[in-house]
């Protein structure tokens, strides 16, 4: 899919379909979409006056052949209240209007924004939109839908003078929504397709063609480095564990100055291990490797958006296997920060590579972390799909940062309390810590602490993607799957320091 900016009037495009937005509000007919009406006789505002246009949110009004456009079709989607109205709105706007012309066979048509929204990040937000709309993977499907395909958008309503602008927003919303469906790919692809090797295959694939530095750890080197807390949960089964480890380096690059480290869990395949899941749902478990591959693919959009500051991004990458030797409930393990664990749960894995993960990062010099992970069952509880779960360290500046940034890139995220009291959960009793909490609830949480035990006094943050990295069910703006939740906020956050 092309997307371009036109400065053209846009009421003189010729395109398969023109979509613009109105607002909620008592007459949704105003502004530029008034000022084409007239020619129409009115007919937008009538629909109005009739109720059919009413500007509620993702309301989809198509007038076929309005003879006063040069576009075959019209199509006015609903933004909702003018007040709410922000550039979260129209990356929705934007994804819903292309799904809905998608579905309709329609392969070319031009976005126009409204008066006052032609701005960098207004188009910015309107290619993220259009490219994660687009995403639809029909990889494995023999027969393809090939007819039902966009083939390019143009962004309209920006004047000669607005068209840099728009140009650089487009740059980055296209380099921001290809990332997020590089890592919505690699999450989508079945365990058998995707092993521990393979992810690290492609990780050092996309890492060389973005002239990012690369190291792929095999299993020697993971037990070189005393990695005993990962090493305990790939040994349940054949498949050989890799850490990948991608750096960007600024040009600019100067010593004392932060480094973010960016840690991803990717377990290719959870069967829980020992502790093994219900059959119900277990074929999910391809997606918990989510996490690694949303830092891959922020890593991907980082190289083309250059930040001025080092990151090191770490994911350590294994199956959770229930094979003869497995490690089972009740052993200890050594992590290679020389604490022990008590491994009660099996299936409380992410924790354990993540462990290890954390502690590599600040031994290769990352400064602030943030790590996200699909690690539990009792954030989808707490804040079921709508919000990441957030867990902070003692340093709440660098929560607060990655909060501005989640906010920033329109992604949901909350807070989750940190008090002291939960620690005590997983204070070991035989060895210095176990891997799930003993006290009742709180699954999340005692799953976060675990994580920051191994972060020590490094700024650190907790995204708990479990409920929000899978879509269950299609929404108008996003095909049902994997969503990339967290890669737009953390390339807000590299590009913010
Ligand atoms: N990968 C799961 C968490 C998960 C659950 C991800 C649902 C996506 C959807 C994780 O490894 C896990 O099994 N966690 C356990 C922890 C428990 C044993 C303390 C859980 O949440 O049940
Ligand atoms: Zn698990
Ligand atoms: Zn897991």
């Amino acid at each position: 899919m092309q997307i371009t900016v036109e400065a053209k009037p846009f009421a003189a495009l010729e395109t398969e379909a023109l979509v613009s937005y109105v607002f909620e509000e008592s007459d949704p007919i105003q502004g530029r979409i008034a000022e084409i009406d007239p020619a129409a006789n009115s007919l937008l505002r009538n629909l109005a006056k009739s109720g059919e246009v009413t500007g509620k949110v993702l309301e989809m009004t198509l007038i076929h052949a309005p003879a006063w456009l040069k576009a075959a079709r019209l199509l006015l989607v609903g933004a909702g209240k003018r007040e709410k109205f922000d550039s979260a709105a129209l990356r929705k706007i934007s994804g819903a209007a292309l799904r809905y012309l998608k579905s309709r066979g329609v392969h070319k048509f031009v976005f126009a924004v409204r008066e006052g929204n032609a701005t960098e990040d207004s188009a910015q937000a309107i290619a993220e939109g259009l490219l994660a709309a687009d995403f639809e993977s029909d990889k494995y499907k023999t027969e393809k839908k090939n007819d039902k395909s966009i083939d390019s958008v143009q962004l309209a309503g920006y004047s000669a003078a607005e068209r840099a602008a728009a140009e650089k927003g487009l740059a980055r919303g296209t380099v921001i929504g290809e990332s997020q469906n590089f890592a919505r790919d690699l999450i989508n692809e079945p365990s058998n397709k995707l092993t521990p090797r393979i992810l690290a295959q492609k990780a050092e694939a996309m890492a060389r063609q973005a002239g990012l530095t690369v190291e792929i750890l095999d299993e020697k080197k993971i037990t070189d480095l005393k990695m005993g807390a990962l090493l305990s949960v790939s040994q349940g089964g054949p498949e050989p564990p890799r850490v990948i480890v991608v750096t960007y380096t600024p040009a600019n690059a100067k010593p004392g100055t932060p480094v973010l480290g960016l840690i991803g869990k990717a377990v290719t395949f959870d069967t829980g291990g020992i502790s093994i899941k219900p059959a119900d749902g277990m074929e999910k478990m391809k997606y918990d490797m989510a996490g690694g591959a949303t830092m891959l693919g922020a890593m991907r959009a980082l190289a083309a958006l250059k930040p001025n500051v080092k990151v090191i991004c770490v994911v350590p990458a294994t199956e959770n296997m229930p094979g003869g030797t497995a490690q089972k409930p009740g052993d200890i393990q050594t992590a290679m920060s020389g604490k022990t664990i008590e491994v009660l749960n099996t299936d409380a894995e992410g924790r354990l590579i993540l462990a290890d993960a954390v502690h590599y990062a600040k031994q290769l010099g990352a400064t602030h972390l943030v790590d996200a992970a699909t690690l539990t069952g009792a954030i989808v509880v707490a804040l079921a799909s709508i919000n990441v779960g957030v867990f902070g360290g003692a340093d709440q500046s660098w929560t607060d940062k990655v909060l501005a940034s989640a906010k920033a890139a329109g992604e949901k995220m909350w807070q989750m309390p940190m008090d002291d009291e939960y620690r005590e959960y997983i204070k070991g009793t035989v060895a210095d810590i176990q891997n799930i909490g003993s006290g009742k609830g709180g699954g999340s949480i005692t799953g976060a602490w675990f994580i920051r035990e191994f972060a020590g006094d490094t700024p650190w943050v907790h995204l708990d993607i479990a409920g929000t990295a899978w879509n269950d069910d299609a929404k108008p703006w996003l095909a049902k799957g994997p969503t990339g939740v967290a890669l737009r906020t953390l390339v807000e956050l590299a590009l913010s320091y």
